[in-house]
């Protein structure tokens, strides 16, 4: 395959589109449980510490090797590898994240099908004026239902595999960037309404006040994974984006704006379902169903809640649509460098993707007792496993390719800034960000 002359038409562009892969349910729905199953306060400082010190560092390593490589992953993987004498191996880092966008998009679109349905309640005044037990009551009879389930992973990760199938991605990014500020005022008004309420003090209190205690082994663990997972990086995704960007484009500015965006984006997320969580007496450690619950609450107690949460859960599907779309390009573009058609390609990976996501789907009945691993489901599998493992192990060797093994020169042109910076960047990178990964990683394998 040879060297891409395309490029995004603009510097805007290009950060809405990495944007648009970064913000998706990882902020919304993932963030808040996550951190709720981590105790708040210690989660939330080690996770933005490992987002400033290793996520955002490889973040611009991962889209460095794209820019410089102007091909899909494995093949820009390749070609520089040999261009700095090094194995050719390290192409199948492009496949491994192939597997791990693979993994991913298997529960995601499990989740975003969840979305589907709570837009259609909503649509239909299902939560008005419902109570915290009506709604918590109506969320796990939702998910005992294997058929519902089932049709909206269907629905969605169809209405997915449509888009890429068509080529047409471009088209629904701008879409999702011209709907994407209205999502967020909406997370600003909702964030503006829990300050009003009784729940809002306790909320920032347990997400502000980290009691070092409580960073314990597994919360570093899951905030590594989540650092990885929420910016998109480590599966070589964003790396596809990479090859597209402009030439006088500066990477670490772009990559900073999508980073604080997408942090922001959760901390607003966050502090509207924590207020929630505090104001109802409910369990911050509820785990994956925590948006679903908190949210309808929120808004039955707003006028015109019905009509917000409807919009909210159009604009969020509208998020999810866009990264499940990152998630499955590259699988995609791997078949096609294979030569396999457009439509074949999208249909083999909606496929495989759509068996191992019904596991997830049937997870919350029918095979709640299939525990294959580590006394975990399907579901409890894909969606600890490939974020907290795979993708910081991915991180780790992206980080060290773009580092220490591609020559100096190529490296800072890719990255666009003057050699200061660029050793400032590598500094960080070669001393910090794989150290730290690699230290935390071993010791959750042990
Ligand atoms: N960053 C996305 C989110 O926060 O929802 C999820 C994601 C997209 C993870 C693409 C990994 C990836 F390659
Ligand atoms: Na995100």
């Amino acid at each position: 395959m040879s060297e891409t002359l395309e490029r995004w038409g603009s510097k805007r562009a290009f950060i809405l589109a990495v944007t648009g892969a970064a913000v998706g349910l990882g902020n919304i729905w993932r963030f808040p449980y996550i951190a709720g199953e981590n105790g708040g306060a210690a989660f939330l400082l080690v996770y933005i510490a490992f987002v400033l010190l290793l996520g955002l560092p490889v973040m611009m390593a991962e889209i460095l090797i794209g820019r410089a490589g102007r091909r899909g992953p494995m093949q820009s993987l390749g070609t520089l590898a040999a261009e700095a004498g090094a194995s050719p191996h390290w192409r199948w880092l492009g496949a491994f994240g192939a597997f791990t966008v693979f993994c991913i998009l298997s529960f995601y679109s499990v989740v975003s099908g969840w979305s589907i349905e709570f837009l259609v309640a909503s649509i239909n005044g299902q939560f008005t004026g419902a109570s915290a037990e009506q709604v918590g009551a109506g969320f796990n009879a939702f998910l005992a239902n294997p058929w519902l389930l089932v049709f909206n992973h269907s629905l969605f990760l169809f209405m997915t595999m449509t888009v890429v199938a068509a080529g047409v991605a471009k088209g629904l990014e701008k879409l999702n960037n011209l709907l994407m500020p209205l999502l967020y005022l909406l997370l600003l008004l909702l964030a503006g309404y829990a300050a009003t309420t009784e729940g809002f003090g306790p909320a920032l209190a347990w997400l502000f006040t980290p009691n070092l205690a409580a960073i314990t082994p597994e919360v570093v663990l899951h905030a590594l994974g989540h650092a990885f997972f929420t910016l998109a990086v480590g599966a070589c995704a964003l790396m596809a984006y990479g090859a597209y960007m402009p030439e006088e484009q500066s990477l670490p500015k772009a990559a900073a704006a999508v980073a604080v965006l997408d942090i922001s984006v959760a901390l607003l997320a966050g502090i509207a379902i924590f207020s929630v969580v505090f104001a109802q007496g409910l369990d911050p450690a509820e785990g994956p169903g925590l948006m679903f619950v908190t949210l309808p609450i929120a808004f039955s107690h707003i006028p015109w809640g019905a009509l917000w949460l409807s919009i909210f859960f159009l604009l969020l599907l509208l998020a999810t649509w866009t990264s499940a779309i990152n998630l499955a390009e590259p699988m995609v573009a791997t078949l096609q460098g294979l030569g396999w058609g457009r439509g074949l390609s999208a249909a083999a990976v909606g496929l495989s993707v759509w068996l191992l996501g019904l596991l997830s789907a049937l997870s919350f009945s029918v095979l709640a007792d299939f525990r294959p691993l580590l006394g975990r489901n399907v579901f409890e599998l894909v969606s600890s496993i490939p974020p907290d493992i795979f993708l910081p192990l991915g991180g780790l060797l992206i980080a060290i390719f773009a580092a220490w093994v591609m020559p100096q020169p190529a490296a800072a042109s890719a990255l666009g800034v003057g050699e200061g910076r660029f050793r400032l960047w590598r500094g960080v990178v070669r001393w910090i960000s794989i150290p730290l990964t690699f230290v935390v990683l071993l010791s959750a394998l042990l």
